[in-house]
């Protein structure tokens, strides 16, 4: 059960991001500050272009706020290196990104292992794991296919493989199920639902699938840059 004395695993302070263009200025993220605890489901919603995405791959360490702090287990990401940062990414965070983002020339497979390359982990330490995502996604006949040779629903099952294959402690998943039909999206629901229990991960979804949203324990909701709480279903 989740609880406001649990242990806080992401948290973010007044976190803006802008983007300039020409002689316009776009607050995409505009003073952000969220505590997510240890464990925790939460679901971000909100219409296209209020900033979720944004906001995400800030808490991924994908992208740097122009202001304001976020720390992932009480380190501040804002303040690590390139390299520290890649290293921690690599260790304790999985994305799953709106757009796939899979690399076209690799295989499934390739495209899967590509965090255990980044951070050099052995095969005996993600063997296992990879069996199992490999076929709850159910992508062992695709594993030697290119992105190009996979339909949208694939594609969206070999990123969400890759994001969890180093078992991360928090995992960012923006639409993870927007391409999929009710019942595939329902499946994959199910398997980050059934990782997330398994690893007592935190899952921050965006989505604007109510049905989805609505499993989380806590609903956010982005407008024009800022983030409030919606609903607490705990
Ligand atoms: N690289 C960029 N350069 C300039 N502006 C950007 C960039 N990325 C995002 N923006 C702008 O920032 C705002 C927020 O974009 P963002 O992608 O975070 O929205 P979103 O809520 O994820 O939308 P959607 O639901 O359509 O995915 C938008 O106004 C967008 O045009
Ligand atoms: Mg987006």
């Amino acid at each position: 059960m989740i609880n406001e004395n649990g242990r806080i695993i992401l948290e973010t302070e007044n976190v803006i991001k802008q983007y300039k263009q020409y002689d316009e200025t776009v607050t995409a993220v505009d003073r952000v500050s969220l505590k997510v605890y240890e464990g925790e489901f939460v679901a971000i919603i909100g219409s296209s272009g209020s900033g979720k995405s944004t906001f995400l791959h800030l808490c991924a360490g994908l992208d740097r706020p122009d202001a304001g702090r976020i720390k992932i287990r009480g380190a501040d990401i804002t303040a690590m290196s390139p390299d520290e940062l890649a290293d921690f990414r690599g260790n304790y965070i999985g994305m799953v990104f709106q757009s796939h983002n899979l690399i076209p020339q690799f295989t499934a497979m390739e495209n899967i292992l590509v965090p255990t390359v980044m951070c050099g982990k052995k095969k005996l330490s993600y063997e296992e794991n990879f069996k199992k995502l490999v076929s709850s996604l159910d992508l062992e006949n695709r594993l030697h296919h290119l992105p190009s040779e996979l339909s949208g629903g694939q594609q969206q099952r070999v990123a969400i493989a890759r994001a969890l294959i180093n078992l991360p402690q928090i995992v960012f998943a923006d639409e993870p199920t927007g391409n999929l039909d009710r019942a595939n999206a329902d499946e994959v629901l199910e398997l980050l639902l059934k990782t997330k229990e398994m690893l007592t991960q935190t899952l921050i979804i965006v989505t604007h699938d109510m049905k989805i949203a609505e499993r989380a324990d806590r609903i956010m909701k982005m407008d024009n840059g800022r983030l409030t709480p919606l609903k607490v279903n705990y």
